[in-house]
């Protein structure tokens, strides 16, 4: 009588066990949450992306590492005189970007060279910078925290401000298991955040993994980009992550861009095609930071390139003519596909939020 008793609660229990399971899996499948309501810690690679360059293998993220990442980010401690941070000059709100800034205001208001491009997908990256002047994502954060016109700090006295700081008491221990923070650990921790900083939500995901429509007239922009702008800004990252001429000058004396680190003449005003995910987001556009709009970078593929010897032959017609034939409506519906690539989600997801 016992026996058969705890026979038939035990079955009791696991009919109640598979019945949660299936209502946990059907709940899961019914609605997918904008941002995951769980924090997740986790390199999740989008289904229709390529494969990342980075390998979270060597730096396992955990929620204590990446939340030390993210601290650091935006804390202005990273420079001389605790003025500027990463978040100075790039801004959650516009897809980490500098907002309304041709070139960015670092330490003491100076002028940096180039405009900031945005955060994200960064793990699918092998060059950084314009001119791919940086090989390795762990090695980024050195450039700003060095560099005069940015951050102006070297690593040993932000390693020695840290070690001495009552906010990061006991943090890296937690993080990394040793008692006091080092450089490596500093790199890796930024390296957590800035990699786990993936944008797959925007309406065009949803469109390619079948999960909405894009109206006829976005269809429309999204074929002539593919006819027009994808042999350059390719694939699902929407760059095929190249250094090229787009033919904004005619001769680079300012910036001579990738040439300035390979100092091969044929490299002179080749810049890394940008990513043109959350473009809407990230104005101004270019290296430079020339154009304000959309309607301005249509009107320079249009008719104002310029001819040099690097000028992309993608972009040289070959009959004296240079650019991309396009009318105003084409230019327009082009635009109306490029404003699918925002990601709200990635924008305002909490993960990526100030924690201060
Ligand atoms: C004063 C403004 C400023 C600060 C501060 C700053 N950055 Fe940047 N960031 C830029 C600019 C400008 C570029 C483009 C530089 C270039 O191409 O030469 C850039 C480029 C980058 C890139 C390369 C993106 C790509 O697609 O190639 C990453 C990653 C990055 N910054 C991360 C950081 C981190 C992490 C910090 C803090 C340690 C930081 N930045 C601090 C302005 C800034
Ligand atoms: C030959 C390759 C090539 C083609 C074709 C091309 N682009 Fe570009 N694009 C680039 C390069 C290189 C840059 C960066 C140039 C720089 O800043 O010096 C760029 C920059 C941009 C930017 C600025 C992004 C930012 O974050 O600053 C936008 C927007 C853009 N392209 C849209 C387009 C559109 C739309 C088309 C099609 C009509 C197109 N591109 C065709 C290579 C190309």
């Amino acid at each position: 009588m016992k026996g058969r008793s705890s026979i038939v609660l035990f079955s009791f229990i696991v009919l109640l066990w598979l019945g949660t399971c299936v209502l946990f899996v059907s709940c899961k499948d019914a609605k997918e949450p904008l941002v995951p309501s769980v924090f997740q810690y986790e390199f999740e690679e989008p289904a229709h992306f390529p494969t990342p360059v980075y390998d979270f293998a060597n730096n396992a993220i955990t929620k204590e590492g990446f939340e030390v990442g993210r601290m650091l980010f935006y804390d202005p401690v990273l420079s001389r005189d605790s003025t500027v941070s990463c978040s100075s000059c790039h801004q959650q709100f516009v897809a980490f970007a500098h907002s309304g800034h041709a070139k960015s205001h670092g330490i003491d208001n100076q002028v940096t060279l180039r405009n900031s491009p945005g955060l994200f997908n960064l793990a699918w990256q092998e060059d950084f910078f314009w001119d791919g002047g940086v090989a390795h994502i762990e090695l980024v954060p050195l450039a700003p925290i060095a560099n005069p016109l940015e951050m102006d700090e070297s690593m040993a006295r932000v390693v020695y401000k840290l070690n001495r700081s009552n906010r990061y008491k006991g943090l890296f221990q937690k993080a990394f298991g040793t008692d006091s923070a080092d450089s490596q650990q500093i790199l890796y921790a930024l390296t957590q955040f800035n990699g786990l900083m993936i944008s797959d939500h925007s309406i065009y995901d949803k469109y390619r993994t079948g999960k909405e429509k894009l109206s006829a007239e976005e269809l429309e922009g999204l074929s002539l980009f593919t006819e027009y702008c994808s042999s350059c800004h390719s694939g699902e990252l929407f760059t095929d992550l190249s250094f090229r001429n787009n033919g904004l000058n005619t001769s680079f004396t300012n910036d001579t861009g990738r040439e300035h680190i390979t100092t091969l003449s044929s490299d002179i005003g080749k810049f890394k095609v940008p990513s043109l995910r959350n473009v809407e987001l990230t104005a101004p556009y270019m290296h430079d930071g020339r154009f304000t709009t959309l309607e301005n970078v249509l009107d320079h593929y249009a008719s104002e390139v310029k001819n040099s010897s690097t000028l992309d032959p993608l972009l040289n017609q070959g009959n004296g003519d240079y650019g991309i034939a396009l009318t105003d409506n084409e230019k327009q519906k082009i635009i109306l596909f490029l404003q699918t690539l925002t990601d709200h989600s990635f924008i305002t997801d909490p993960r990526f939020s100030n924690p201060f």
